[in-house]
């Protein structure tokens, strides 16, 4: 999402300043092209040497530096910059630029940078709460920059309360949010994503490898991409993905249940679901003793959810499934397309390194009625942002 990108970070001086070169160097190694600002007083907690060695670009502190192009380097990387993330921003650093005022190299390139600008506030609590710092903030807000709550906790002076630097993840996502087209805005998006679990006794049951990963991504991306996205989800260790409204389900007949009653308010569909497709015949009420050296177990079919949503979709809904197979993928994945009526699906190749359960890779062919596209390893992230780019040009079809 980020690669290619140009973001300056400005580093005002404040404790959590090292904070800041994990997040320089989490973006460096994603191939985002980062350019560090430091106020003077920053140089006093971290030096301008760690970001230049984590970015490979030079730490600029002084607007008047004379071994630099010190006359333009603050409108160059104004207008350079895809976004500008100012972390930590201290009380200081925040008056300044909510007042426009510009006497260092930091604030100069700010009040000249026209990209989306972020602020994440980082300080004494009492600094904070400060109703002057609040209203700084709030002109901020006003202005356009976009702010990010601190978050509580000790703090480096001992106090306990709001003011910590929130950790890199909530950093780099408010970044992604920045830079992300919101060209699914106004539309609704349904997900599943994880594997069903299906109850032998109270202690038991059948599932399968899902980790939800891949499911999970489509809906982060969509939300990212402004789509109001509601994600049901079977028993993952993932976390919500950020704006996404998550349904917990355990079983293939609540999965059913829960995608139901919410489909016909959805633009999209995905389901991106390991769904069992069968179920213990009688789920019982006490632990199963051991008896005997065999066991059979009598399973009865689950409800193919994407096979009912496929005949029952409302006028100009998109519909996408997944598959697995191990063997004639494509051909297995043409049949499912027309068998369950979704105008998309989304083969793994299970046999290619890096692709399928568990992984953050996956291996896919994606499958319409006009074409089969096959696409090598790639992040699930990227595939998610392929899938709905693909999506979203079926449904503007059907529209
Ligand atoms: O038929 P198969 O299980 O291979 O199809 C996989 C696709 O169908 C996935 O999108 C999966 O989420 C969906 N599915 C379903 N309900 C089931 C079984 C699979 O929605 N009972």
């Amino acid at each position: 999402m980020l690669k290619g990108k140009t973001v300056v970070l400005g580093v005002s001086g404040g404790i959590a300043a090292y904070k800041t070169a994990d997040l320089a160097s989490r973006l460096t190694k994603e191939g985002v092209c980062v350019h560090v600002l430091m106020t003077q007083n920053a140089t006093q907690f971290i030096t301008p040497l760690t970001f230049e060695t984590l970015t490979g670009n030079k730490a600029v502190v002084d607007t008047f530096d004379r071994n630099f192009q010190w006359n333009v380097e603050h409108v160059a990387l104004a207008k350079k910059a895809d976004a500008f993330l100012i972390a930590p921003a201290t009380a200081n650093v925040i008056a300044k630029l909510a007042h426009g005022l510009a006497d260092d190299m930091l604030t100069t390139t700010v009040l000249a940078a026209s990209c989306p600008k972020i602020v994440a506030p980082a300080m004494n609590t009492g600094m904070y709460e400060n109703p002057i710092t609040q209203d700084n903030l709030r002109l901020l807000k006003q202005y356009g920059f976009q702010v990010i709550e601190p978050a509580s906790g000790m703090l480096a002076c001992k106090d306990v309360g709001k003011g910590r630097l929130p950790d890199t993840d909530t950093l780099h996502a408010a970044l992604e949010d920045a830079l992300s087209p919101k060209d699914l805005s106004g539309l609704r998006v349904l997900v599943t994503a994880g594997p069903t679990c299906e109850a032998l006794d109270p202690v038991r049951y059948i599932t399968n490898h899902s980790s939800g990963k891949m499911g999970y991504a489509v809906a982060r991306e969509a939300a990212l991409r402004g789509a109001q996205v509601t994600l049901v989800s079977g028993k993952t260790a993932l976390p919500v993905p950020p704006g996404v409204e998550r349904v917990d389900v355990t079983s293939a007949q609540e999965m059913f249940d829960e995608v139901v009653k919410r489909a016909g308010e959805q633009d999209m569909i995905v389901k991106a679901a390991a769904v069992g497709d069968y179920r213990p015949k009688q789920k019982k009420d006490q632990k199963i003793k051991k008896a005997g050296d065999t066991m059979t177990l009598t399973l009865v079919r689950n409800p193919d959810i994407l096979a009912y949503l496929g005949e029952h979709r409302r006028p100009g809904q998109v519909i996408c499934g997944f598959s697995m197979e191990t063997q004639d993928l494509v051909e297995n994945s043409q049949k499912k397309l027309m068998a369950k009526h979704a105008d998309m699906i989304v083969a793994n190749n299970l046999t290619v390194a890096g692709a399928g359960f568990g992984v953050d890779t996956n291996a896919v062919t994606m499958i319409t009625a006009e074409d089969a596209v096959p696409y090598p390893v790639m992040g699930k992230d990227e595939v998610a942002d392929e899938l709905l780019t693909k999506l979203f040009s079926i449904y503007k079809s059907k529209q």
